[in-house]
């Protein structure tokens, strides 16, 4: 999307100003009433509007905004920076806030970011992010460690720190904080690769992350292009970088101090000019330790480490109902039910904030999907919220059933159809309702798992 048409709300010369700057075509309303008039008309790219209008108009606009499903993103301009309740109109969908004359050169990063947003992005509800979360990622979370994390985030990425280490536990968010620091350092244009430093083979990983010539080894039949030249001036994630053998390690610190490597049988330096970005769910120092981590890359890569806290860290525990609610108002597991299923019963959101969280958001994530899946009514219930699946099951699954050792959403799903068709005695119509899908997605959904009608007094078939 590019941001040729700019609608500027009042008379504000200064705002006039800043918009011309900025815009091929500028729209003048007078007030937020004549803004509503000229919307359709102009179908600009970017609302300006003035601090200055009463507070209660702003915050209007923006909810009416949000009511019509307006895409069109609004930036604040407070000229004196006066401004005393920025989250309210950020909460309210406000795209950014731009504070006194130094922020004006601002609207050109945010006009940048507009630009790289695809433009069937859905619109963002701030209610889910803190207010250090910059709007081209999407963290939820607003407790004071994940307000931490963030504020960490965008410094490392506003620095030319590389490498970035991302250390947490299981499911914490690793890979989300790794593409946001990509994303705010190089755009979402560069390339971002992944690899994992524990699903390869010493061997398979050197030829992965360096490339190799042509017959370097018996199986290299072609020249091989390695992911630190692949990612170009972008990122390459190295996750599970504790995995990483330990000769690799050694290649790899080279890389980091030389900023240039050679391809397996290759005599030629490249340069690596992407950000590397390593991530570890193991206390990196503990391995040091063991001797199972080399000391001088650990402290090569801990200059300014992001941590993330677990779920059931103190400091954390205001994000798990914000979470779920960000779950059950974004999965797609279940697309009848989007915007049917509105929050959680009292006593289920005071289940998920008592819960450990092994797994942390992922976990949680999985909980909320199966949870979706499994509700008929309009709030996830307590008999519905199956943290622990593999007891459940055990305890109520039918013995047809019991048969199934994986605990997939998809395999989820497809017990729940065929349940459902039991109960319904096979009256599609019926056990459609019971899902509260159509009778077409019924269809879809007992051809797509192969469930067939059993013969009398047998459970269905669940191939
Ligand atoms: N703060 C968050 N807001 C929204 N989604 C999140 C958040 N943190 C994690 N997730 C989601 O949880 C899942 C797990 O996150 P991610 O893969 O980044 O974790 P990880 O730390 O890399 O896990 P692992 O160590 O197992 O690889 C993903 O689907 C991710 O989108
Ligand atoms: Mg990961």
């Amino acid at each position: 999307m590019a941001v040729e048409r700019i609608l500027v709300v009042g008379k504000e010369q200064r705002t006039h100003a800043l918009a011309r700057s900025h815009s091929k075509q500028l729209f003048a309303a007078d007030d937020t009433q004549d803004l509503w008039q000229l919307l359709d008309s102009a179908d600009p790219h970017l609302i300006l509007i003035d601090m200055n209008t009463p507070h209660e108009q702003l915050c209007d606009l923006l909810r009416r905004r949000a009511d019509k499903a307006v895409r069109t993103p609004v930036v604040v301009i407070d000229h004196e920076d006066a401004c005393v309740e920025p989250e309210t109109l950020l909460d309210l969908g406000a795209c950014d806030i731009l504070k006194g004359a130094e922020d004006y050169p601002r609207l050109a990063e945010i006009i940048e970011q507009l630009c790289k947003g695809t433009p069937d992005q859905e619109p963002v509800d701030r209610n889910f992010f803190a207010e250090e979360c910059p709007s081209c990622v999407s963290i939820v979370g607003k407790s004071a460690a994940t307000a931490k994390t963030l504020r960490m985030v965008r410094l490392v990425a506003g620095s030319s720190c590389n490498p970035v280490l991302i250390v947490g536990e299981t499911g914490t968010g690793k890979e989300l904080v790794a593409r946001a620091v990509h994303i705010l350092r190089h755009g979402a244009e560069k390339k971002f690769v992944a690899v994992n430093c524990a699903a390869l083979t010493a061997n398979l990983l050197e030829s992965e992350l360096f490339g190799h010539v042509k017959g370097s080894f018996t199986s290299a039949d072609r020249e091989k292009t390695g992911l630190l030249e692949l990612a170009g001036s972008g990122s390459i994630f190295l996750d599970e970088i504790s995995e990483m053998p330990r000769d690799l390690q050694a290649k790899l610190l080279r890389v980091l101090q030389e900023k240039t490597f050679r391809k397996v049988g290759g005599i030629k330096d490249i340069t690596c000019k992407a950000t590397i970005i390593a991530s570890s769910n193991r206390n990196l120092l503990e391995e040091v330790d063991k001797e199972k981590f080399r000391r001088d890359l650990y402290y090569r890569l801990s200059i300014c480490p992001i941590y993330l806290a677990p779920l059931r860290h103190e400091s954390r525990k205001d994000d798990i109902l914000l979470l779920a609610d960000y779950f059950i108002q974004n999965t797609d597991i279940c697309p009848e039910k989007k915007g049917k299923i509105r929050g959680l019963t009292k006593l289920a959101a005071e289940d998920l904030t008592r819960h450990h969280w092994p797994g942390n958001v992922r976990e949680l994530k999985n909980v909320i999907e199966r949870a979706v899946l499994l509700e008929a009514s309009d709030k996830i219930g307590l008999a519905n919220l199956i943290i622990h699946p593999d007891e459940c099951h055990m305890a109520c699954a039918p013995p047809a059933l019991t048969r199934i050792k994986d605990f997939s959403l998809e395999r989820a799903e497809k017990e729940l159809v065929a349940k459902a068709l039991t109960e319904a005695g096979w009256q599609k119509t019926r056990a459609a309702a019971l899902l509260g899908i159509t009778r077409a997605t019924l269809y879809a959904k007992v051809k797509q798992y192969n469930i067939q009608e059993p013969q009398r007094h047998q459970d269905p078939v669940i191939v």
